[in-house]
């Protein structure tokens, strides 16, 4: 009795680990179909012409595409050439048909069909924008934080710079409010007063550089526009050759010329020079006191005025 039980336990057992195998196997053989269709479809089912989807998408909103870069029929690859609406929709001749999701919702899904992966949105884009601007996409921090093209770019949208719907320094404060504030401070790049953008510096497609930087360093980035502080100088001052922003922020402060820290204290962090001490200075350098040069005006710079380099043959000091 005892073994006959066992027995019959053991074949029940085996019965459903071989049925979770078989299931298993059903599953998986469903999966690879699954995706060998999406994969067929893609590549097989019969273009749809812009028309199909225009009788019943031709509204306004849609149709803008029409007068954008991507609906001029001439340029090959472009919504009114080729694939059409599908070039970025993907194959979606079962939505016209049958009302299924179209194969590619961009959006955050506020729409009646869910939205694809950003993963996927994005692929449909880079398909064609697969250029240097977009070639440090993948692992930029705007790809990790999954962000999509389509929460920069508006698509159905009469034609502006790039595609950008608000000015872009406006796109990036909306959601980089820290810049933001630093902008309103008293020493600020022009940025909100519109001669010069956050690209100017970044380019939000992903760069090989820190922070998304356009040019190949900080330093690069700030001596394309400031040539006069690149150098090379008979006399640098070290600091300046390494990364600008450790003495300045870039994007505003509350001390004069961008400083990060004020002067003394600023050149203090890394001096201490015996004739120079550097402890606090007390009140007593203060006018009609007595001038103490470091607590005046522009500070060590009063003396040392070229602090980026100097190319003087005396100019070791910084002071000429
Ligand atoms: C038979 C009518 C019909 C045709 C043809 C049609 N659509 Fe649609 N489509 C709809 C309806 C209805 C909706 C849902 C209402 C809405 O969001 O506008 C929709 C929604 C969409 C959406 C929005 C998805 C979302 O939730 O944001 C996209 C994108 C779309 N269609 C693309 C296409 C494309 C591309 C074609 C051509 C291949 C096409 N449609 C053809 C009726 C149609
Ligand atoms: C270059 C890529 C691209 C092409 C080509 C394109 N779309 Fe879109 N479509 C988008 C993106 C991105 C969105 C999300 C909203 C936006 O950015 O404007 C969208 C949104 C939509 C929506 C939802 C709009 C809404 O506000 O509910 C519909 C419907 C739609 N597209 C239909 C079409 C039709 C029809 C065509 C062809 C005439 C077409 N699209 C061609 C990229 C494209
Ligand atoms: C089928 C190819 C194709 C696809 C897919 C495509 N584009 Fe384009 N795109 C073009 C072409 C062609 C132009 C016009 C030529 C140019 O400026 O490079 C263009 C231009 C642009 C521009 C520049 C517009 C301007 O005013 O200078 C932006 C931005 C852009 N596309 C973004 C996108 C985004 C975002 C997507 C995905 C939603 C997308 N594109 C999908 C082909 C495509
Ligand atoms: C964080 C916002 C943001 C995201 C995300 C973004 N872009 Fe852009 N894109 C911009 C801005 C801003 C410009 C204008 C750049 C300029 O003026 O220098 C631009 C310009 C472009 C241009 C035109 C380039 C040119 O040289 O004229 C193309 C094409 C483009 N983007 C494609 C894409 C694609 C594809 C994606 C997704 C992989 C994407 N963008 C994601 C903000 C963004
Ligand atoms: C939709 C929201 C959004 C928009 C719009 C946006 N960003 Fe971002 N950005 C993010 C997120 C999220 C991160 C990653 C988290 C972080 O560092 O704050 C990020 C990171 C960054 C970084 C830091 C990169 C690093 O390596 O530390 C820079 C620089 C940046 N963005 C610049 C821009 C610029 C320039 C624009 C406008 C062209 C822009 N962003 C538009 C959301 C946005
Ligand atoms: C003058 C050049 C310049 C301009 C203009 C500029 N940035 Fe920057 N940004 C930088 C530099 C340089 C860094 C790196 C700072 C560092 O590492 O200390 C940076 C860093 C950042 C970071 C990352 C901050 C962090 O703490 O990691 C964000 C986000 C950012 N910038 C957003 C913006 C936005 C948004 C704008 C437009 C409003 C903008 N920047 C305009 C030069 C600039
Ligand atoms: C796209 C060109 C451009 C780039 C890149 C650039 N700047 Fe500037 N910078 C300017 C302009 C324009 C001004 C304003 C000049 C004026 O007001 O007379 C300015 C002003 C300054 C000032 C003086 C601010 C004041 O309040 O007096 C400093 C310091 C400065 N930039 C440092 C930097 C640093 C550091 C970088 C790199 C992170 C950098 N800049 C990158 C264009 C640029
Ligand atoms: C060791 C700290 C330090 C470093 C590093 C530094 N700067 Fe400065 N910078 C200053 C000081 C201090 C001032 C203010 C000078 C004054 O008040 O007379 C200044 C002023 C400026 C100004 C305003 C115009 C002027 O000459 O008065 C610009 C522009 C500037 N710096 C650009 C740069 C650039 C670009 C770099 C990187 C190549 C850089 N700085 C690196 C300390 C530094
Ligand atoms: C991040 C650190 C750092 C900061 C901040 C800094 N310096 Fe320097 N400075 C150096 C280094 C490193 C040298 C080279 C020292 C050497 O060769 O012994 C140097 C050299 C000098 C020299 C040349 C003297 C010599 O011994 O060769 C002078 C003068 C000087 N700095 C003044 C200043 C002033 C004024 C400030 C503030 C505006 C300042 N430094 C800010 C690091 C710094
Ligand atoms: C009244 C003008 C004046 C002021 C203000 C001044 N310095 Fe100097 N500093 C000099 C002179 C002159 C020398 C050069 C002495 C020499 O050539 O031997 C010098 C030398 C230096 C040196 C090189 C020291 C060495 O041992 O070779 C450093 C570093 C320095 N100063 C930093 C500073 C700092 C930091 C401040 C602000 C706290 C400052 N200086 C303020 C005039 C000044």
């Amino acid at each position: 009795m005892q073994s006959k039980k066992l027995v019959s336990l053991g074949v029940s057992l085996l019965l459903v680990v071989i049925l979770s195998l078989f299931w298993g196997l059903v599953v998986s053989t469903e999966s690879v179909m699954a995706q060998t269709r999406t994969a067929q479809d893609q590549q097989q089912s019969a273009p749809q012409a812009a028309n199909t989807c225009l009788a019943c998408h031709n509204n306004p909103t849609v149709t803008a595409i029409f007068s954008t870069p991507h609906g001029v029929g001439s340029i090959a690859g472009s919504a009114s050439n080729g694939r059409g609406c599908e070039s970025c929709h993907g194959a979606s001749g079962e939505h016209a048909s049958t009302m299924q999701s179209p194969a590619v919702v961009f959006g955050d899904g506020g729409g009646r069909f869910t939205a694809s992966d950003v993963e996927i949105q994005n692929r449909q884009c880079l398909s064609c924008h697969q250029t240097t601007e977009t070639v440090h996409w993948a692992a930029s921090a705007h790809q990790s934080a999954d962000l999509a093209c389509a929460s920069c770019h508006t698509i159905h949208v009469a034609p502006q710079t790039a595609l950008i719907e608000r000015t872009d320094s406006g796109l990036c404060l909306s959601c980089h409010l820290e810049q933001r504030s630093q902008l309103n401070r008293r020493s600020h790049h022009p940025v909100a007063e519109g001669l010069m953008s956050c690209t100017s510096c970044h380019n939000p497609h992903g760069s090989d550089t820190v922070a998304l930087l356009s040019k190949s360093s900080i330093t690069d980035t700030c001596t394309s526009c400031h040539t006069e502080e690149r150098g090379p100088f008979l006399w640098e001052h070290q600091p300046v050759t390494e990364d600008c922003t450790t003495c300045h922020n870039p994007h505003g402060s509350t001390q004069a010329s961008l400083l990060s820290v004020r002067q003394p204290f600023l050149c203090q962090t890394c001096h201490s020079e015996a004739f120079h001490p550097s402890s606090l200075y007390n009140g007593t350098g203060i006018p009609p006191a007595g001038a103490q040069q470091n607590l005046l005006g522009t500070s060590c710079t009063n003396c040392h005025s070229v602090i980026h380099g100097s190319n003087h043959p005396s100019g070791s000091r910084l002071t000429r």
